[in-house]
């Protein structure tokens, strides 16, 4: 590959969440060398550097898609936008990391599925990547090896499912054991936050209505199924103490869960995605089965019109952090698996290439962010979560040079014809948005510069990431350290103590029992 060039980009906005101001930046080696006015370097200096005109537009730090899924094997298929595609399609919408999945199967080691997915991404990847894993099963054996992934491996995040039961779900049981140890090894627990029992039971109630198409998705897991698994899971990681990071949040009440929960101070971040924060659920009751079946994702998106906008109002705000795009893409010919029986259809949609954008038209050209506020929610609240700040989530001296050139006033129309993805649908069809990526920049590399590419497979690079990101970590410590409970004292009581009759202690010892678990 190439030697890295030195590129001096002049004259833009550099925008980052907390300010922005007119400036140019100076990359060389892959990382951002200089920033400030009038950084020409004189004479020899400027040899070989190349001049990136920004004038007028915004320097912004690269996307951070929090959540896809890449060639994900899964409800039978594998989703078709491939490492290498996927990360394309990502750099040409200024998303210059992804965050994927390693899932093992019940039962499976999770260094193994670990090991697998960086097999598969390694060579193909055209920006950087890292990867939570997921905590499908439990046993000794998985949480040496979550030690292991976090100690050795650079994965600080695991994502337990409270859904698809049988396949991935864990009980409560195991998301206690499992967020205790990511709190031991100062990882974050994500969860899956939907009531994987409530849905299968929904699901055979709809078939046996004969609901069959994608309608049946939404209608067996209404919001409340989603609400009810977001407050367990909070509930759960308070009496741990462990940070909890609600992926995919799609429901106005589960958002609101999130919310109260934050009021509350509890340690919790939730994640829309651009397909929420995008379009809405009454796609399933399309006419046309296979465009209802494109927007089946889980959680599904819901049927309220006003979620968007609403999930959007709680991103401004903050009270929710992060925006991922959940990619996971399935071409028509394989969600048509489930043409008689909504419950085989394969769960995805697409996003990485979009997520931006959409962002950009639904948040700020609606007036409800700013563009710092943009900044947080596209990277630097995933890097500080994820303890990748300020390599990346910031422009700033010696931070990786992740770098896009963004129109605010340009728009394109978003459409399957003309997007890089695989994927032969996109549920943004039409959408006309503001806010165009002109050049992406990855680790001091223009790789995508007025819609034509310049990438190679395997150039973007894995990033490990430490524990106990402070970001996260600092607020649980000081609880562990001040709020712990204490006995209190008091004279040892001297009284009479009643003798239990024989046939009277299994039932007591049964109420105690119950005393105990309600303690
Ligand atoms: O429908 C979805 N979300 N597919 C990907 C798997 C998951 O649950 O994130
Ligand atoms: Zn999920
Ligand atoms: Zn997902």
């Amino acid at each position: 590959m190439a030697p890295q060039g030195r590129l001096l980009i002049r004259g833009g906005r550099v925008v980052n969440d907390d300010f922005s101001q007119v400036a140019d930046v100076l990359v060389e080696d892959g990382v951002v060398r200089a920033l400030g006015r009038d950084l020409m370097p004189p004479g020899d200096a400027s040899r070989g550097l190349r001049i990136l005109d920004a004038a007028g537009k915004l320097v912004l730090p690269g996307g951070i898609d929090t959540h896809t899924h890449m060639q994900f094997p899964f409800m039978g298929s594998q989703s078709v936008d491939d490492f290498h595609q996927g990360t394309k399609a990502a750099l040409a919408g200024g998303t210059t990391m992804i965050i994927d999945f390693a899932i093992p199967q019940k039962g499976s080691s999770l260094i193994e599925a670990f090991e697998t997915w960086r097999n598969w991404a390694d060579p193909k990847v055209c920006c950087d990547y890292s990867l939570h894993v997921a905590v499908t099963w439990w046993s000794d054996k998985v949480k040496e090896e979550m030690e292991t992934l976090a100690r050795d491996k650079g994965v600080n995040s695991f994502k337990m499912f409270m859904a698809y039961k049988g396949l991935y779900m864990v009980q409560d049981e195991q998301l206690y054991a499992a967020f205790s140890q990511c709190k031991e090894i100062g990882a974050i627990a994500q969860v899956h936050a939907e009531n994987g029992d409530l849905i299968a039971e929904g699901a055979k109630k709809m078939l046996a209505l004969g609901i069959t198409g994608p309608e049946g998705h939404e209608l067996c897991r209404p919001e409340a199924v989603e609400a009810e698994a977001t407050l367990r899971a909070i509930t759960i990681a308070s009496a741990v103490n462990c940070p909890l990071y609600v992926v995919h949040v799609m429901s106005k009440s589960a958002a609101k869960v999130i919310a109260d929960a934050r009021r509350a101070g509890n340690v919790v971040y939730g994640e829309p995605i651009a397909a929420g924060l995008g379009t809405d659920g009454r796609q399933y009751w399309s006419e046309e089965w296979s465009h209802a079946a494109h927007h089946v994702m889980g959680p599904p998106l819901r049927p309220d019109p006003l979620t968007p906008g609403f999930l959007m109002n709680l991103l401004a705000n903050g009270d929710l952090t992060t925006t991922g795009s959940d990619n996971c893409t399935f071409n028509t010919c394989q969600k048509a698996l489930g043409k008689d029986d909504f419950t085989k259809i394969p769960n995805g949609v697409n996003g990485v290439e979009d997520r931006m954008s959409v962002i950009w038209e639904k948040g700020v050209h609606s007036g409800k962010m700013d563009e710092n506020r943009f900044v947080a929610v596209t990277s630097t609240n995933a890097a500080k979560i994820f303890n990748l700040y300020p390599k990346k989530g910031r422009i700033a001296i010696g931070s990786d040079a992740d770098i896009v050139i963004w129109d605010p006033e340009a728009t394109r129309k978003i459409s399957a014809k003309t997007h890089h993805q695989a994927v032969n649908f996109n549920i943004f069809e039409g959408m006309v948005c503001h806010g165009v990526p002109l050049v992406t920049i990855s680790r001091g590399r223009v790789v995508y510069e007025a819609g034509v590419f310049n990438v190679t497979a395997g150039h973007g690079k894995f990033i490990p990431r430490q524990p106990f990101a402070e970001y996260v970590y600092k607020r649980i410590k000081q609880r562990d350290q001040t709020c712990a409970p204490v006995p209190v004292k008091r004279a040892p009581y001297k009284g009479e103590v009643t003798t239990l009759k024989p046939r009277e202690t299994k039932e007591d010892d049964m109420a105690g029992t119950r005393m105990q678990g309600h303690s």
